[in-house]
């Protein structure tokens, strides 16, 4: 498809802008489903690379955002006991599914290594971007 390469080069764009602009965003990327396997793949990110480039239904935050369909803002990794740790630096986190027409396809995934930093103000924020990313997908 020849819309593909532009596609992730601007969603890097997008990750990368996040962190930059917004100090208490650490870490930003996008989990996609990949296919018809009951998993999350990693696409395009900004900050460190992380080991979890497949992340199965249900595990983790983002794989728990993949069943819920819903926000999942958690101020204090420490207290989750269903938590996949990227890095030992990271004390909150917060996943945003991403819907394209009304389908729960992936999710923006945003780590901080500021404990408790994000309000409804970054869910409303992060659903306005997956908004405008569904369009160009
Ligand atoms: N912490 C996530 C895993 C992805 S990393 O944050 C990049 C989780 O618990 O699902």
């Amino acid at each position: 498809q020849a819309q593909e390469a532009p596609v992730e080069l601007r969603l890097k764009e997008i990750c990368e802008l996040l962190k930059a602009e917004i100090p208490y965003y650490t870490w930003v990327g996008f989990y996609f489903k990949n296919g018809d396997r009951n998993e999350l793949k990693l696409g395009p990110f900004a900050g460190e690379p992380t080991d979890h480039t497949i992340i199965p239904f249900g595990k983790g935050i983002c794989g728990q955002v993949a069943v819920s369909n819903k926000n999942f803002v958690v101020p204090d990794v420490k207290a989750q006991d269903n938590y996949i740790a990227c890095s030992i630096h990271v004390k909150a986190e917060i996943v945003v599914p991403l819907f394209k027409n009304g389908e729960n396809i992936g999710q923006i995934d945003i780590d901080s290594d500021t404990p408790d930093p994000f309000t409804e103000e970054d869910e409303r924020f992060l659903e306005f971007v997956n908004e405008r990313v569904a369009e160009i997908l």
